[in-house]
């Protein structure tokens, strides 16, 4: 269950233009508005192979719920979702987000990531235009990014709001063209746009394609658990439904033009994380235990970043977020949560699909 936002019971209801919402991080933004915000949500989905009805079937019929489907490079369908709608604020996710694919086809990231944030910028501008002076002052939006746009650390360090880009992933790259569009139509157009750069997430609903629901099904199927080059790549591990509430509190509470960042202070090597996953399995399935023999070192990712860490202070200063899960009680939460819902992993990947190594470079 997403917990509850930190949101006063004072914050005006909006209508909230949720782009993405049927993926692993816009789900549970959506299911955290519904169940503990006044806010309508719009959510519109293309409903590519990372998005589905099924993540958000628990709110479908609550009447502040309408889905739109549709792809964010469609100009008209945006005027026409915009004009339907009349949506207060967007929080944009819709992205193509898996950087094993963007190696394999960046092309795709190019368009969604850049092209489609360009599109929903622009017509949020025209939006906007048809509103009062009231509501374009009120309006947000709040563009969602990554962790990744800044590059890769050394061993110390932590990404801060004045780290300059550095991506070098296409999946990075793109999302870099995406925020600096954003600010782009914040400085030159006025749009009060809000930017987010958040660190790997984890939990429940998430693509099998990631490492950690990779990771649960393969170890279930008892096949080996891939862990790129030595292991000792890290990210900073933060639970997506503290996510959502930091997203939430962008929303409410973040001012236009402004950059929030979010990060669990929970450093963890890839090898950490698989071992988690590993000890959490064992607890619970002891006859296959140990799970920690199918772990294999294989090729690393080409241009894999060593390193991300985050400093969230003007986050929990601004916004009032804290993260309130640690990795030890997520992670287990979140394995408990696969397991119990292997159905709806097959539903989504297939018995075998997503389970294969992907962005190789063909080697
Ligand atoms: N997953 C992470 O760890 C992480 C961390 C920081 C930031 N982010 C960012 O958060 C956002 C959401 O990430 P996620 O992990 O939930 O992604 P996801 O891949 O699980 O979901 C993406 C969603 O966008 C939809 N979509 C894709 N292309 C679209 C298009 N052209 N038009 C409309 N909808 C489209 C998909 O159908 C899917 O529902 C992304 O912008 C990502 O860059 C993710």
């Amino acid at each position: 269950m997403p917990r509850p936002a930190d949101t006063p019971d004072s914050v005006p209801p909006k209508t909230v233009l949720v782009t993405g919402g049927c993926g692993f991080i816009g789900s549970a933004l959506v299911r955290l508005l519904i169940h503990h915000t006044p806010h309508r949500v719009v959510n519109l989905d293309a409903l590519t192979y990372a998005g589905s009805p099924s993540n958000v079937e628990d709110v479908a019929s609550d009447r502040r719920y309408a889905f739109v489907e549709g792809d964010v490079t469609d100009e008209r369908m945006l005027d026409a979702t915009f004009g339907t709608y009349g949506p207060d604020a967007v929080v944009h996710l819709a992205a193509e987000t898996h950087v094993d694919r963007s190696i394999d086809g960046p092309a795709a990231f190019v368009r969604t990531n850049v092209l489609g944030t360009f599109e929903l910028l622009e017509a949020a501008r025209r939006h906007l235009r048809t509103r009062t002076p009231f509501e374009r002052q009120a309006f947000r939006f709040v563009h969602v990014s990554t962790d990744e746009v800044f590059g890769s650390l050394g061993a110390t360090g932590r990404f801060g709001r004045d780290t300059p880009y550095d991506p070098r992933s296409p999946y990075s790259a793109s999302k870099a063209g995406s925020d600096h569009l954003a600010r782009a139509a914040h400085h030159t157009f006025g749009l009060p746009v809000i930017v987010t750069n958040c660190s790997n997430n984890y939990g429940p609903y998430q693509f099998p394609e990631k490492l950690v629901p990779h990771t649960v099904l393969r170890a279930l199927h008892g096949l080996e658990l891939p862990v790129y080059g030595d292991g000792r790549n890290v990210r900073d591990w933060l639970h997506v439904d503290d996510h959502a509430r930091g997203l939430t509190l962008a929303l409410e509470r973040g001012s236009p033009g402004s950059t929030y960042l979010f990060g669990a202070d929970q450093e963890r090597t890839t090898l950490d994380v698989v071992e988690a996953i590993c000890g959490v399995l064992d607890e619970v399935r002891p006859a296959a235990a140990p799970h920690a023999r199918l772990i294999a070192f294989v090729e690393d990712r080409p241009g894999h970043d060593f390193r991300y860490a985050i400093d969230a202070d003007g986050a929990r200063r601004e916004l009032g977020w804290n993260r309130r899960t640690t990795f030890d009680e997520g992670i287990r939460e979140t394995v408990a949560w696969y397991l119990e819902h292997l159905e709806w992993c097959e539903r989504r990947a297939g018995a075998r699909h997503g389970l294969e190594r992907l962005g190789t470079l063909g080697t």
